[in-house]
């Protein structure tokens, strides 16, 4: 049996109900999600930050050092300030404090872990809660903490609707500004070609990250040229672009089905923790609050771990943020499939004790 890296939340089921249903209802929901009205919806996150940029005036930028590598384009000819990340796999607070607060700050939840953004309140915040959507800091819901949260749609999230994003601010222009923005639809023919590849997705295994089809060419390691390939059409179809309705029906009719999957990766990050602690080569990082979109254990061979989970059927994940320094934690990062079943966790535990037994 081979366990991919992360599999796709969105199930045939859901696929069915979204085709049949004419509830829209996406917007209104996120607008309970963020306890206001302002909310807009985007044909990407990395747009509506670019956006953003733009709107703001903004020149220079502080974030993390380990941070979402399709940020580099976006971010480029800005003055970046990047700040280190310590072993929660966050930047601390105090350090954003420490840079002038007149720099705008570009923040992200990584691996699903939640930033207590709110304590940096005399900043300018782009916060973006792709990677944990639905988690909670303080009573506050991620992504509206910022002056401006994002949760991005794109493949692999728990809102998965093969593209799109939420905006949400409080700034009544800003929205405006973006809801004026000319943009095209996604066609109905180019969402059959989203849907037919995630039906293929599905029934080819049923998962995103290593699919049968694609495990042979993970085997050979070279970044893994097929999901890359499926990334790129994604983007290459949804690029500006807004949203179409079937993916608003499908938001809506998942909507409801997210804290379970949030629910299941919490009992799963908790079962590593115990499994994985008597392992001295991993070192897990501190429990957090966290929606667990992802589970990184710090090895010192992230590739070399990874190449020989493959062997025993597993793929994982080498970190895909960039790190600017040697020897910092992101160099030791490995995400290990944390959407499983309680079988397939199981025959991952054995597999990481097998590999460290000397
Ligand atoms: C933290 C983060 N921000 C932004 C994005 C990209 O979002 P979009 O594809 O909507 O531009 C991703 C996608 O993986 C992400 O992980």
């Amino acid at each position: 049996m081979f366990i991919p890296r992360q599999k796709s939340y969105i199930s045939a089921s859901e696929i069915l109900q979204a085709v049949l249903s004419s509830d829209q209802n996406l917007l209104n929901l996120l607008k309970i999600y963020a306890g206001h009205d302002g909310v807009t919806l985007f044909p990407s996150a990395r747009t509506a930050i670019e956006e953003a940029l733009r709107f703001y005036n903004v020149k220079e930028i502080v974030m993390p050092e380990h941070t979402y590598g399709g940020y580099a384009a976006i971010l480029k000819g800005l003055k970046k300030t990047y700040l280190p990340i310590d072993n929660t796999l966050n930047t601390p607070v105090q350090s954003f404090k420490e840079v002038n607060p007149n720099i705008a700050a570009l923040i992200p939840h990584h691996y699903g872990n939640v930033y207590p953004v709110s304590k940096l309140s005399n900043r300018f915040i782009i916060e973006d809660a792709t990677q944990a959507f639905g988690g909670v800091y303080d009573g506050q819901h991620t992504g509206t903490m910022g002056n401006i949260g994002l949760i991005s749609f794109s493949r692999g999230k728990y809102q998965d609707l093969m593209g799109g994003c939420a905006v949400i601010s409080k700034d009544s222009k800003f929205l405006e500004h973006l809801r004026q923005k000319e943009c095209k639809k996604i066609s109905t023919l180019e969402l059959s070609h989203l849907l037919l590849t995630y039906i293929y997705l599905l029934f080819s295994s049923g998962k995103i990250g290593g699919t049968l089809t694609t495990w042979p060419f993970l085997l050979l390691q070279k970044d893994d040229p097929v999901p890359n390939l499926i990334e790129q059409m994604f983007t290459k179809i949804t690029k500006g672009k807004h949203m179409h309705p079937f993916q608003l029906q499908l938001g809506t009719i998942r909507w409801k089905k997210i804290p379970k999957h949030i629910r299941n990766q919490q009992e799963r990050a908790k079962l590593y923790r115990r499994s994985l602690q008597s392992i001295p080569q991993i070192t897990l990082p501190p429990a957090q609050e966290s929606v667990y979109l992802y589970f990184p254990i710090l090895v010192d061979n992230p590739k070399l771990l990874k190449r020989k989970l493959l062997i025993k059927g597993i793929d994982s994940k080498i970190d895909f943020h960039f790190s600017y320094r040697k020897n910092n934690y992101a160099n030791r990062i490995l995400h290990i499939p944390v959407s499983v079943n309680y079988t397939e966790q199981k025959q991952i535990i054995r597999a990481l004790h097998e590999i460290y037994r000397i």
